[in-house]
């Protein structure tokens, strides 16, 4: 399986454009270290040919520019584009596929709790089907067993339920629901490599350790570095925990809880601007290299297999 980073910015991406913090105003006049970033995206693929891009960004326009492999190759009107998984119905991982309507039908894969707030108080979904008929909808399962992917036999998909809330505009927002925010754990049924992607993680359930435990590579939650970041930084009033993201510093934060999987690759995704591990140079950052944390850059390529997984021969039934 591989993974390219098309975005791995938070929402506003890096810098935002109407942002002056240390880290924006920083990086447009050259005074860190730091390098620009889209909002949250990722692509995976097992054959090199189609994509699975899990999240549709505001950016994805210019994601798709910048990596060939997602250009049309094979016709007059193509996409590497196999599918679209959204995680949420937030802005920064849906307002894309307003960019894909040429393509429809596409095949978007959702919770039952996503496809309401995109067809109610942010209409996506109903705003598409004025495109060819729109996307081709399939509801992810919530119940621990994977769900289907059209033209995907080599991926296993499960979507794990995370505690977090419905955006402002879902009409859920203040009554939450198992399916408004997941985490996806993906396997390469062919190589036995397998990733969990949770772009919003406020905190670990029994049942995403166990996947996190299963995994290879984990591409969690790295939206802020400490829990009342927006404030510090004078941006804003919410503490990560009223937005469904855990924190990095700190007791019972993220770095202390990676701690536990010694056997996986670990990388943060979904860096808001104000995250001080923007700054290549800052102690911040110092402090992940230490605690061998990754963090994603736009263009970030990841190949995953399972050395052990491949040398064993494939049991009765479980394919
Ligand atoms: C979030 O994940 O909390 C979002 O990035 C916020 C936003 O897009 O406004
Ligand atoms: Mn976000
Ligand atoms: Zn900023």
């Amino acid at each position: 399986m591989r993974i390219h980073v098309l975005g791995s910015a938070a929402g506003g991406g890096f810098p935002q454009w109407n942002c002056n913090c240390h880290n924006c105003y920083g990086l447009r006049h050259g005074k860190i270290q730091a390098t620009a970033r889209t909002q949250s995206s990722i692509a995976i693929t097992t054959d090199d040919r189609k994509w699975l891009v899990v999240n549709a960004s505001p950016d994805i326009r210019a994601q798709l520019e910048s990596f060939p492999e997602l250009q049309p190759h094979r016709g007059l009107r193509d996409t590497g584009i196999g599918g679209v998984v959204l995680v949420d119905s937030q802005i920064d991982h849906t307002t894309g596929l307003l960019t894909l309507r040429e393509g429809c039908p596409i095949d978007v894969y959702t919770t039952a709790m996503v496809k309401q707030d995109l067809s109610t108080g942010f209409p996506l979904l109903n705003i598409l089907s004025h495109w060819n008929g729109g996307v081709r909808h399939h509801e992810l399962a919530i119940d621990g067993g994977p769900s289907h992917l059209n033209g995907f036999p080599d991926l296993r998909l499960t979507a794990v339920p995370l505690n977090g809330k419905a955006p402002p505009y879902s009409p859920h927002r203040h009554d939450p629901h198992a399916g408004d925010n997941i985490g996806l754990f993906i396997e390469d049924l062919t190589s036995g490599g397998s990733v969990f992607y949770a772009p919003g993680l406020g905190g670990l359930t029994d049942a995403v350790v166990e996947y996190m435990l299963l995994s290879d590579c984990l591409m969690v939650d790295g939206t802020f570095w400490r829990e009342d970041e927006m404030i510090y930084a004078g941006v804003g009033t919410k503490l990560a925990k009223e937005m469904g993201h855990l924190p990095q510093a700190g007791q019972g934060g993220m770095i202390e809880l990676l701690r536990r999987f010694k056997d996986q690759r670990k990388i943060l995704i979904h860096i808001n601007n104000t995250n001080p591990i923007l700054d290549e140079n800052s102690p911040e950052r110092a402090k992940l290299v230490k605690e061998g944390i990754e963090v994603a850059y736009d263009g970030m390529d990841i190949s995953i297999a399972n050395p052990s997984y491949l040398s064993q021969p494939i049991a009765q039934g479980e394919m």
